[in-house]
């Protein structure tokens, strides 16, 4: 864990790694409270933006490359496509092979229809570690912390209305994570 943590920190800026650190112990509280793999959840959550601060030509070249492009949205804004580079990346160059951590890290902005626990705790970790500095972000705490899935499923709404409200490409996989949530949530 240690050498991964070391690596993190010398690939990202200091306030990068502060929330790599966040949603690390953010999923991991969370892997804890809703009975998952801590050591699983923190893990992922410090790898889960590997690919975070590589360019948008980066980006695009790898998403091409790897088959990674789903939707039109992402030519648009090719920040999309740094969860799935990042699977592909962590995969390649630090060897991970866990697949439940790579599914995790892929869809960690989108989102996706059947999100497995782990790719719940880490989507919504994201959103709440506590670096996040938002107006609703104390509520959507409360409600990740009561009930993981309604967390991810008011998570999912906040994103999809503000990509609405900033007049931004909608992810098809945003919508289609949200449909499978409301139509799965415990
Ligand atoms: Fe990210
Ligand atoms: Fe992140």
């Amino acid at each position: 864990m240690n050498k991964f943590i070391a690596l993190m920190k010398e690939r990202l800026s200091c306030s990068r790694y502060e929330h790599s650190l966040g949603v690390a112990r953010t999923a991991r509280e969370l892997a804890k409270l809703y009975g998952a793999d801590e050591d699983k959840a923190f893990l992922t959550g410090i790898l889960h933006d590997y690919a975070k601060e590589l360019s948008d030509q980066e980006l695009l070249q790898l998403g091409i490359k790897h088959n990674l492009i789903v939707d039109q949205a992402e030519i648009k804004q090719p920040q999309l496509l740094h969860g799935p580079v990042g699977a592909v990346l962590i995969k390649e160059e630090l060897g991970i092979e866990d697949n439940e951590i790579l599914t995790a890290v892929r869809y960690h902005t989108t989102g996706c229809s059947g999100m497995d626990k782990l790719s719940q705790i880490i989507y919504i970790a994201d959103y709440i570690e506590p670096n996040r500095k938002f107006p609703e972000v104390d509520s959507l705490r409360k409600i990740a912390y009561a009930n993981l899935t309604e967390g991810v499923l008011a998570g999912l709404n906040s994103t999809i209305k503000y990509v609405v409200d900033n007049h931004q490409l909608l992810h098809i996989l945003s919508v289609e994570a949200r449909n499978w949530m409301l139509q799965n949530k415990g």
